[in-house]
């Protein structure tokens, strides 16, 4: 090999401030040099949610300081950057711009390629910082504001299997959170908030649970759970509530995998049926527990992200980023940011009163 590629991966597309370092290798994984990722917990906190104005203010205070970091940390000089990978959406448009706008600054100044990366491929492609994964294999995508089941066929071609109908995973467990008042952002506290409740004291809801394919719904779901917590008299209820929340989540998602697991090998011929479980809530150890479960029960290989690697991170962009640099995939200096940017451009949109499932 000459010399090694070494990519700069940036992330801004919500609330946290992310660089990293990405070396290519000669091994099955590439070279991790660094990966520094700054949240926004502590200003959006008391607001109960991510205030956009003012996340796109804290990217604009931290991110000189947070690819500064990521190089220091790296070892290597900004003159040695072969490109610069950054997240061009999907996301809040104020936020991804900071990041893209400072990328492309970059790219200019060090007459090096910029790589537009999509947030969503970048949780697709997280595993292949520590594995050595082929394509295709199915992807189970849930996060903040995404759920989605995929067929990843290749770098850039995904065919949408099933979506979320209304809210996304990340955002029912939030919300969640939020009714039963843990502090923000709860959806990471749920699970331990319920190890002390009784998971079958409550019958919630699996909305659609019998039609609509590997298709997902949490509305009613977290209607029911609006309505429980209004009559929550003390403690030991919320974490009842709690766990009858995580074990119908869990329920859900064992069965639509099975649904998506049929899908997947109609249309994929491939011997090793890998199946990626990324984004934000693939943290949840016990959703971890029961998709291996399923997947060694019908001949899937389950692949998680290691925990560190299941929120936004900048490690992710830059590994899409390598796979793109090395096919001179690269992106035009005038790319806009796109705030609804979908990995399936051909998947219809199934969102709202009126879907026909
Ligand atoms: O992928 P991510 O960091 O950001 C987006 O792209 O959205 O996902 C954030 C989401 C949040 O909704 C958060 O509550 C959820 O992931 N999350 C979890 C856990 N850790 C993070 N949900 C359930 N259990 C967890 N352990
Ligand atoms: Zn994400």
């Amino acid at each position: 090999m000459n010399k090694k590629a070494l990519i700069l991966g940036i992330e801004t597309s919500c609330d946290e401030t992310a660089a990293a370092i990405l070396e290519e290798s000669a091994e099955s994984v590439p070279n991790l040099l660094s990966n520094i990722v700054s949240s926004q917990e502590e200003i959006h906190k008391k607001f109960g949610g991510v205030v956009p104005e003012l996340a796109a203010r804290s990217h604009i205070d931290k991110i000189d300081l947070i690819v500064n970091r990521a190089l220091k940390k790296s070892g290597r000089k900004l003159k040695d950057i072969d490109a610069i990978a950054v997240t061009g959406g999907p996301g809040l448009i104020v936020c991804l711009s900071v990041g893209l706008n400072f990328a492309k600054a970059l790219a200019m100044t060090l007459k090096k390629p910029l790589i537009v990366v999509n947030h969503l491929e970048g949780h697709a492609l997280s595993p292949k910082l520590v594995t050595n994964l082929s394509y295709p294999y199915l992807l189970l995508l849930i996060s903040g504001g995404h759920s989605q089941y995929l067929a990843v066929k290749n770098l850039g071609k995904y065919k949408r299997l099933g979506t979320t109908i209304d809210d996304a995973l990340g955002e029912a467990f939030d919300k969640t959170a939020k009714l039963l008042g843990i502090k923000f952002p709860g959806g990471p506290f749920i699970e331990k908030f319920a190890a002390q409740g009784n998971k079958d004291r409550f019958d919630l809801p699996k909305p659609i649970i019998n039609k609509g394919g590997c298709n997902l719904s949490f509305a009613g779901l977290k209607t029911a759970v609006l309505t429980i917590s209004k009559s929550i008299k003390n403690n030991q209820d919320k974490h009842d509530l709690a766990a009858s929340f995580q074990k119908t989540i869990e329920e859900i998602l064992v069965k639509k995998t099975k649904i998506a697991f049929d899908q997947f090998k109609k249309i994929s011929q491939t011997k090793n049926n890998f199946f990626v479980i990324a984004g934000g809530v693939a943290a949840n150890n016990k959703i971890r527990g029961k998709l291996e479960k399923v997947s060694f029960e019908e001949n899937f290989i389950p692949i998680f992200p290691p925990l560190n690697l299941c929120g936004d991170n900048a490690a992710m962009i830059a590994m899409v980023g390598l796979e793109k640099f090395k096919l001179k995939q690269f992106s035009k200096l005038d790319t806009p940011a796109n705030p609804r940017w979908q990995l399936d451009k051909s998947a219809v949109f199934l969102k709202g009163a009126g879907v026909k499932l």
